[in-house]
C-alpha cells in the first residue's frame, strides 16, 4: 500500500518534471535565439552574459519565470546592448512576457510593430534606447498595460489612442519628437492614468479636454509642445489633486 502510494507520488513527480523541462527547454531556446541578435558588452552583469546552454534558463541573469517555467519579466536595464530588434525576433515568442525592461541600451533601427504577440504585457520600458522611425501603434491593442514608458527615443509620427488600454497608470512619452494632435479619444476613460509625460515633443492642436477630468490624474506634463486654443479648461482641474 505504502510503496504503490510512493510509486504513484514519484510517477506524479517524473511527470511534472518532464512537462516542465519541455517547456523550459523551450523558452531556453527563445532566449538564446534573442542573445544572438545582438552585441553586447560581456563583462556587464546587466547583460546577456551568464545566459548558456548548460544552465536553466530560470535561473540566468535578469530573467524572471512563473512557477511552470515560462518567461514572464526580462529586464536588461542598461545592458550595453547595441542592434535591431527585428520584427522576427525571438523575443515575440516569449508569450508570456509581463514585463519587459530594456532602456538605457544602443538599439537601433525602429521599434518593431509586434508587440500585439505579447497579449500579456504589463510594463513596457524602452526609453533612452536610440531607436527611430514610427510610433508602434500595435501598443495600443495591449490591453493590459499598466506602465508604459518610451521616452528619449527619436520616433516619428502621431500618438495612437490608447483607450482601449483601460489598465494605464503611467505614461512616458516625453522627448519623442512626436508631432500631430490629440483627439477626445486619446485618453479616453484611463480612469487610473496618474502620469502622463507629454513634454517637448511637437504635438499641436487644442488639449483634449478629457485629459483634465482623469479621476486618478496626479501629473501631467504638457509643456515645451505646440498645442494652441483656449486652455479655460485647466480652470475645473481639482487642484487638490493635481501636482504636476
Ligand atoms: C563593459 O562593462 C564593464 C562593466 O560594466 C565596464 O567596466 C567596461 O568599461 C565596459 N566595456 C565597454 C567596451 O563598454
Ligand atoms: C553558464 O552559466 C552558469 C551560471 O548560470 C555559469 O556558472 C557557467 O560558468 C556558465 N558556463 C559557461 C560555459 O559560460
Ligand atoms: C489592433 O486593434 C484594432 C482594433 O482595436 C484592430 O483593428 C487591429 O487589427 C489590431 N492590430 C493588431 C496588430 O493586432
Ligand atoms: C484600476 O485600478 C484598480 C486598483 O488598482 C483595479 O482594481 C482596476 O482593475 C484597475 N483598472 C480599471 C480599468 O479600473
Amino acid at each position: 500500500m505504502a510503496l504503490s502510494s510512493l510509486l504513484i507520488l514519484l510517477f506524479f513527480v517524473f511527470f511534472i518534471l518532464f512537462v516542465d523541462g519541455q517547456y523550459l527547454d523551450d523558452q531556453k531556446k527563445l532566449l538564446l535565439e534573442l542573445k544572438s541578435e545582438f552585441k553586447f558588452n560581456s563583462s556587464n552583469p546587466n547583460s546577456f552574459v551568464n545566459w548558456n546552454e548548460t544552465s536553466d534558463c530560470c535561473e540566468w541573469n535578469n530573467v524572471g519565470c512563473n512557477d511552470s517555467g515560462h518567461v514572464i519579466s526580462l529586464d536588461l536595464t542598461s545592458g550595453s546592448i547595441s542592434g535591431i530588434i527585428g520584427e522576427s525576433s525571438a523575443l515575440f515568442q516569449l508569450t508570456y512576457l509581463l514585463s519587459l525592461y530594456l532602456p538605457r541600451n544602443d538599439f537601433t533601427g525602429e521599434i518593431p510593430n509586434q508587440f500585439h504577440r505579447l497579449p500579456n504585457l504589463k510594463h513596457l520600458d524602452l526609453s533612452s534606447s536610440g531607436f527611430v522611425g514610427p510610433f508602434p501603434s500595435t501598443l495600443a491593442n495591449l490591453t493590459e498595460l499598466v506602465y508604459l514608458d518610451l521616452s528619449a527615443n527619436f520616433l516619428t509620427g502621431s500618438i495612437p489612442s490608447f483607450h482601449n488600454c483601460k489598465n494605464l497608470k503611467w505614461i512616458g512619452l516625453a522627448l519623442t519628437n512626436l508631432s500631430g494632435s490629440l483627439s477626445h479619444l486619446h485618453f479616453q476613460g484611463l480612469t487610473n492614468l496618474s502620469v502622463l509625460d507629454l513634454s517637448y515633443n511637437s504635438l499641436n492642436g487644442t488639449i483634449p479636454r478629457h485629459l483634465f477630468v482623469l479621476p486618478s490624474m496626479e501629473a501631467l506634463f504638457l509643456s515645451n509642445n505646440q498645442f494652441n486654443g483656449p486652455i479655460k479648461e485647466i480652470s475645473i482641474v481639482d487642484h487638490s489633486t493635481l501636482n504636476g
